[in-house]
């Protein structure tokens, strides 16, 4: 079988895609977590909103499923406790306050006990604040990646599944029918500046969508990395800056129990 797993690199995602938790700032506010709050970052990567999360609650623990950014987590912010855990199977024995996940659902494909996880470890009332790729999200970029995968006869590489980006709607009834009440849902468009002006899209495969390629000859591979990002420049160069088409839901909501 082939290993599609995403490979984290922590200096490259640092260096060059930092704007994952630059965006998460924002949302921050939304959680406004409180001095005697335990609070969890589920996908905490390396631990950059963990860290500013904590400047305001109590407690804050982070979660990441790679054992590389867990690492870089810890080494970056010592005082915080981190742990490698997946978001679809976690436990822990105190319940948590609210729950905040940035840039992290759209990875796992187990949505459903993804969100029962979620509920179960927290309080009554305890609140979730979620952003990830919503219904649409990079659909540029990752079309003209399968057509060129497609081109050249790689198929079942063309076809991959990797990312879970649902509709809000979607989204909604499902954390409905795990007992959350929705306070507030949005599905917007936000295109995402890369940091490099030479190669922003191509670096955005390598970082994000690598997995595309296990099985394509090494020839082709920086071959379709230039062909997509120059098919795609009118729509995602604008004004010499490389843009890439992210939608975004934004969810929060409480946990609540019987409810009559
Ligand atoms: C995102 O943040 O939307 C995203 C990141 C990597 C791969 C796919 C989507």
């Amino acid at each position: 079988m082939i290993d599609t797993t995403t490979k984290w690199k922590p200096e490259l995602y640092n260096e060059k895609h930092s704007f994952v938790y630059q965006y998460g700032e924002s949302l921050i506010k939304l959680l406004d977590p409180k001095g005697n709050q335990r609070i969890l970052d589920l996908g905490c990567g390396s631990g950059q909103l963990t860290s500013k999360i904590n400047e305001f609650a109590k407690e804050t623990i982070g979660i990441d499923k790679s054992v590389e950014m867990i690492a870089d987590a810890k080494s970056k912010f010592p005082e915080i406790e981190f742990q490698v855990m997946d978001a679809s199977n976690f436990l822990f024995n105190e319940k948590f306050d609210s729950i905040f996940s940035n840039a992290t659902l759209h990875w796992v494909k187990d949505f459903r006990n993804a969100i029962k996880c979620m509920y179960e470890n927290l309080n009554s009332n305890g609140k979730i604040v979620l952003e990830f790729g919503g219904k649409g999200n990079v659909q540029t970029i990752v079309n003209e990646l399968r057509n060129a995968l497609r081109l050249r006869g790689y198929e079942n590489q063309s076809n991959l599944d990797l990312w879970y980006f649902p509709s809000i709607g979607d989204y909604c009834t499902e954390l409905e029918s795990a007992g959350f009440r929705v306070l507030s849902a949005e599905h917007y468009d936000r295109p995402t500046e890369l940091a490099d002006e030479e190669s922003g899209i191509k670096d955005w495969i390598s970082m994000f969508a690598e997995s595309f390629f296990v099985g394509v000859l090494e020839k082709h591979i920086e071959e379709i990395k230039n062909e997509v990002q120059e098919l795609i420049k009118d729509k995602c160069l604008i004004n010499n800056k490389w843009y890439a088409d992210y939608k975004r839901i934004r969810i929060v909501a409480v946990k609540e129990e019987n409810v009559c």
